[in-house]
């Protein structure tokens, strides 16, 4: 398998204000390669989903993010990216616990509770993805957690070790490396049937709010452009966008 992060293209960070804040720096004033990755020990505005901060104790976890120019990606296609780097993550985590599951469209959870974030940033060239930033941060040493991030958990905290960062960033851009040339080389369909089989809440009674109001349905699948398909109780299929629907209980 071809290489796509080398050595020579990680950058270590101490302090930043946010990994993907410093990669789109990267790509507006200089020319980064695909495969770069940026990351920190530190993130003093780590940015999440919507207008959210990422909590993550300096030194504790991996926060990084990688610039990726997935020429092979159709505009279209885009949400194969974001297929991509949960699975890379859930794959990675499988190394260490059980229980792995995707919550669309990508928050990666062990069980009820979040382990693991992903902000992804990208741009578009005619009708191909020219590049993407994808920010990951796995919750990795950090024993507590102070924000109101809802359930937050860590490896430590499931599995009571410590484990080196340096070691755990080489495992997980192996994890990303074999999902890309698996995408590259032979398109989306193993991915999306992976992704789909790691889905949390896949198949399962539950109960969700659009902007209707509350009602009670199944996740059944995703559109070919990455919406999440519910089934409700009348039987019909309401397909959502990102933030158009809460997961209740
Ligand atoms: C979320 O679940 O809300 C997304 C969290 C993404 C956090 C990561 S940490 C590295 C990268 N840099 C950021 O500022 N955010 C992402």
């Amino acid at each position: 398998m071809p290489n796509l992060f080398l050595p020579d293209r990680i950058i270590r960070v101490n302090q930043l204000d946010s990994t993907n804040s410093y990669a789109l720096q990267l790509l507006k004033n200089t020319n980064p390669s695909g495969g770069t990755v940026v990351m920190a020990l530190n993130q003093t505005e780590g940015r999440g989903q919507q207008t959210n901060a990422w909590e993550s104790e300096s030194g504790k976890n991996l926060t990084i993010s990688l610039i990726l120019r997935p020429d092979f990606i159709l505009a279209q296609d885009q949400f194969q990216i974001s297929m991509l780097i949960s699975l890379g993550v859930s794959d990675y985590l499988k190394t260490y616990t059980e229980n792995v599951s995707i919550k669309w469209p990508n928050d990666i959870y062990v069980g009820d509770k979040k382990i693991a974030g992903i902000l992804i940033e990208q741009s578009i060239m005619g009708a191909h993805l020219s590049h993407s930033v994808c920010g990951i941060g796995v919750n990795v040493n950090q024993g507590e957690f102070t924000s109101n991030a809802p359930n937050p958990v860590s490896l430590n905290m499931l599995t009571e070790k410590d484990y080196q960062l340096e070691h755990e960033l080489v495992k997980l851009l192996a994890a990303f490396e074999k999902r890309y040339f698996q995408t590259m080389n032979e398109g989306g369909k193993k991915l999306e049937a992976d992704y789909l089989k790691s889905m949390y809440w896949m198949n399962e009674e539950h109960t969700f709010e659009d902007e209707d109001g509350e009602f009670t349905g199944k996740i059944v699948g995703i559109s070919e452009f990455g919406q999440l398909q519910v089934e409700d109780e009348d039987k019909d299929i309401r397909t959502f966008n990102f933030k158009e629907i809460s997961f209740l209980r």
